[in-house]
């Protein structure tokens, strides 16, 4: 799907990059780097890019964008499950994925015209230092594993992926994302515009998430973060 990647040694952040390059490059294309100096995340929290882990921003431009980022997650978890047994392979809505309990990956997604900015962080052969390392974690500590390597068989999972999804939507990956949700009929705390609690029950054709508040009333959350699980 890409015919041009920009492999860096080190940059700022690859979301900077890519947006720079996007103004004389057509989509699609690809810019990794070794190293992230100021990599960030969503809510602009501090992302840690050290050497060994996967940093990279696609430019993409598609016929519609829903539930992008949540697809994206997709993605990084069947690339993970290639290297290790799927049960400890989760994903937290929208788009944080999880190995054993503990975030391995992070998706952040930017719509800018008529492109997408899909940010893609991923710990594989780095390691996760001081305190990060109660909440992250990284694929290496569960199996030997080459970067290079991973992002092949990310970008060979891409093409049949975003190309189902440009044709069907998010809507054919729904039950698959469900199946992987970490709090999937539990009850959780959801901080969005206001706090709800009830149980998760699944995430819509639109990516949102399905809270059962009790007495058949369902809420539909489309951003927020969930806090409890
Ligand atoms: C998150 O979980 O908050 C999203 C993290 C996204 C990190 C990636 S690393 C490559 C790209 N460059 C950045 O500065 N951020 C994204």
């Amino acid at each position: 799907m890409f015919g041009i990647v920009i492999h860096l040694k080190k940059v700022t952040s690859t979301m900077d990059i890519a947006k720079k390059v996007s103004y004389w490059l057509s989509p699609p294309f690809l810019v990794i780097s070794d190293v992230q100096t100021s990599g960030y995340g969503q809510y602009n929290r501090k992302w840690l890019s050290p050497e060994g882990g996967l940093w990279l921003t696609e430019v993409l431009e598609l016929k519609n964008y829903t539930a992008l980022s949540l697809l994206m997650s997709i993605l990084v978890v069947r690339v993970l499950e290639k290297y290790v047994s799927e049960e400890i392979v989760k994903i937290k809505w929208p788009n944080d994925v999880y190995l054993n309990g503990k975030k391995v990956a992070g998706i952040l997604t930017k719509v800018s015209g008529n492109l997408s900015f899909v940010g893609i962080g991923i710990n594989v052969e780095n390691s996760v230092s001081g305190s990060l390392s109660n909440t992250a974690t990284s694929l290496s500590y569960y199996t030997r594993v080459d970067r290079s390597q991973f992002l092949n068989k990310l970008l060979k999972e891409e093409d049949s992926l975003v190309s189902l999804y440009e044709q069907i939507g998010f809507r054919a990956f729904v039950k698959e994302y469900n199946k992987k949700l970490i709090f999937l009929n539990k009850q959780v705390v959801v901080k969005s515009k206001s706090v709800i609690c009830g149980e998760a029950i699944g995430v819509d054709e639109s990516g949102n998430l399905l809270i059962n508040k009790g007495f058949s009333r369902v809420e539909r959350i489309s951003s927020g973060t969930v806090v409890s699980f």
